[in-house]
């Protein structure tokens, strides 16, 4: 049979389709069955994302009233879920992956490599692994930059970055100022300090202290 054309058929056609649903469909279905997909709700309750959150509405205080009110959490699932669709809309995935792979140690420089659940979220319908590199991945971006160092980035990425090729994103901000960000802007900030919030490494919260503090004591 295995030297026959309808052997070879078989196996290449029929046996391969078949275990790849297995792979690709079954055995994902089976490993998160007791895993229920988090709502962006539940993904906002993360002492991380609330504390850039609230560094956000302290660093814009006026952008911030104007298009959210206040820093809770409702508008913070808000603003994820607009980050989310802008990161699609202006194809931000054209250019930056979000997954960590086992190879070339990339976890060297981007740290922990990704894990399938990661990505069992509301955020990630339709994941947002991203096809190619032009700029670096993304999915541990969150807390590794401030606030402030994201919005002159997005205004003007060359300012920060000489050369950049990432297009200048001026219609995240009100006036062509970087001090204004608008609801788009504090929206993708939002969802870029998201993007590793869940896992323990996130940078950022490990210091934290209130903006006050930090003004009073900016050398401590
Ligand atoms: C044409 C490709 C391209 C597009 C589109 C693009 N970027 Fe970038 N991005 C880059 C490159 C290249 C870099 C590295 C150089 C730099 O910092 O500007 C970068 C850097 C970044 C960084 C800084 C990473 C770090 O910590 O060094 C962030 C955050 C970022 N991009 C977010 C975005 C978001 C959000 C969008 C969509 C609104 C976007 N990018 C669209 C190419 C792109």
């Amino acid at each position: 049979m295995f030297e026959s054309k309808s052997g070879i058929l078989l196996i290449a056609g029929l046996g391969f389709f078949l275990f790849s649903v297995l792979s690709n469909a079954l055995v994902p279905v089976l490993l998160y069955k007791n895993l229920p997909e988090k709502t962006v709700e539940e993904l906002a309750d993360n002492q991380n994302l609330i504390y850039q959150f609230e560094d956000l509405s302290q660093r814009y205080p006026e952008q911030f009233e104007k298009y959210y009110g206040e820093p809770d959490q409702k508008n913070l699932a808000a603003a994820l879920r607009l980050g989310r669709d802008l990161y699609v809309g202006e194809g931000c995935w054209h250019c930056h992956s979000q997954n960590v792979r086992p190879v070339s140690n990339e976890s060297t420089r981007w740290g922990k490599v990704a894990s399938s659940d990661e990505y069992q979220n509301e955020l990630n319908r339709p994941v947002m692994w991203g096809t190619r590199r032009v700029g670096p991945d993304l999915s541990r971006e969150g807390g590794r930059r401030g606030n402030d160092w994201q919005a002159v980035h997005l205004f003007n990425p060359q300012s920060l970055s000489p050369g950049s090729p990432m297009p200048k994103y001026e219609w995240f901000f009100d006036d062509k100022n970087p001090s204004m960000p608008n609801k788009r802007g504090i929206a993708v900030i939002t969802y870029i300090q998201w993007l590793g919030s869940w896992l323990e490494e996130y940078p950022y919260y490990e210091d934290y202290k209130p903006l006050e503090d930090q003004m009073l004591n900016p050398l401590e």
